[in-house]
């Protein structure tokens, strides 16, 4: 049986590299995939131009897993379902956990989930006023999808009201900014913790550090992410239990409750601040970079697990993880995140994936009909390292990195250095 895909990054690559190892899969297509999912896994991997406004045509496929979050919030699992196509991941109503800020903080009020205090303002001047009364720093948020850049932390006020009029006034973000939220800002390490859902029953992920600044010693701009490892160790396996408990569960059982059960990948990106670990987001799928850390270290059949999910039966699946630790670091295009050139030719990237222990998943290349890979994107690809310990599997990571050239790439050197 076939599955599908559906995205272009290195976390498609991921989860497309992870299902094609299940023996119940022939092949995994992926939509519209990139230059590393054209062909992988001996042809079992391959991309696919496929129209999505037409769902019947994704009747053929056994599952179809959804990487990004805009097709989820836009309704695809709705769609999807409505034609009989099994969908791993979240209805619209459920993705509003990471679409809206603004519910996904009305919900944590609802359930008690610790999160920072937060004001929600769709007018200007009241957000105005607000923001020159308050008496703590704070944090300006888009309440909607922004491709990951809605989140100003500012210095000072001045900082924060230019972030505001933006967002409400010039609509930087369009209707993304329709609603803003005014937060408490909280300081503490950050944790990425990721969980299988199936609408009842949660199964957590090795928890995951992101780094989200462009350079080493995390300065300069905000960035998609730059690389991740796992299991991180500031988030042990009691704490693990612990976040689950008071925050994954409850989530999960409140959007049952409310009417919405969550099925698909729920990620809660929480920092672990002096009062208590507090919730910063939801997102409403796999992570980008931290998939490319975490699925290299599930011993399960990934299609199997997807299956359980969407099936409401996830606690007859044992969902088993290897004893080992995975480091990610992605190599990006010159001036990213700003604007980068595109079409420079890659070389090294299947000799770094001959290392023992070193995986690589393209994010933004193309493949020419030559079998050149030329990049195509800001974050051109990721080199995963598995390896005994943290240690080991950094220095698997760079020792992939180190193959692999392109005119401009660059990454950072530090990815897990703060251990
Ligand atoms: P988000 O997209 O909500 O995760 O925000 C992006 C980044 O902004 C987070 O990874 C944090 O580094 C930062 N951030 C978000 N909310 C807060 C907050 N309340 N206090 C401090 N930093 C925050
Ligand atoms: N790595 C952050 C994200 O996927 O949203």
């Amino acid at each position: 049986m076939n599955v599908l895909v559906i995205g272009s990054g290195g976390r498609e690559h991921a989860l497309a590299w992870k299902l094609a190892q299940s023996p119940q899969v022939e092949r995994v297509f992926v939509a519209p995939g990139n230059g590393g999912t054209a062909d992988d896994a001996g042809g079992r991997i391959r991309n696919v131009a496929l129209d999505l406004a037409d769902p019947t045509a994704l009747r053929s496929f056994r599952l179809v897993v959804i990487g990004p979050e805009a097709p989820l919030a836009d309704g695809i699992v709705d769609r999807l379902q409505a034609v009989g196509v099994r969908c791993f991941g979240p209805t619209a109503a459920a993705a509003r956990l990471e679409a809206s800020k603004a519910f996904a903080k009305a919900f944590m009020a609802r359930h008690a989930i610790p999160t920072a205090r937060a004001e929600v303002f769709s007018d200007y001047a009241a957000a105005l006023a607000y923001l020159r009364r308050v008496d703590y720093p704070v944090v300006i948020k888009a309440s909607g999808l922004a491709a990951g850049k809605g989140v100003i932390v500012p210095e000072m006020l001045a900082e924060a009201e230019v972030a505001l009029y933006r967002i409400m006034v010039e609509r930087q973000f369009g209707a993304a900014g329709d609603e803003v939220l005014i937060e408490e800002r909280l300081a503490g390490p950050e944790v990425s913790l990721l969980a299988f859902c199936d609408g009842h029953t949660v199964v957590t992920m090795p928890a995951a550090q992101d780094h989200k600044r462009v350079f080493d010693g995390d300065r300069g701009p905000n960035t998609g992410g730059m690389g991740a490892y796992a299991p991180a160790p500031i988030a042990p396996p009691d704490l693990v239990r612990e976040l689950t408990a008071t925050i994954l569960q409850p989530v999960v059982d409140g959007m049952a409750a409310e009417g919405s059960p969550y099925v698909g990948v729920l990620y809660a990106g929480l920092m672990l601040t002096a009062a208590g670990p507090r919730v910063l987001e939801f997102n409403c799928r796999f992570g980008d970079p931290e998939t490319q850390a975490i699925l290299p270290l599930l011993a399960s059949d990934l299609l199997e697990v997807c299956e359980a999910c969407v099936d409401g039966v996830l606690d007859r699946v044992t969902v088993r993880w290897q004893n080992a630790a995975a480091a990610t670091v992605v190599a990006a295009s010159e001036g990213y995140p700003g604007d980068y050139p595109r079409g420079r030719t890659i070389t090294g990237s299947e000799a770094a994936a001959a290392l023992p222990g070193v995986v690589v998943f393209h994010a933004g290349t193309q493949r020419l009909a030559d079998g050149r890979f030329v990049t195509d994107g800001g974050r051109v690809l990721a080199v995963t390292g598995v390896g005994a310990d943290l240690r080991q599997a950094l220095d698997r990571a760079y020792a992939g990195m180190r193959c692999i050239h392109f005119d401009g790439m660059h990454y950072r050197r530090d990815i897990g250095a703060k251990q």
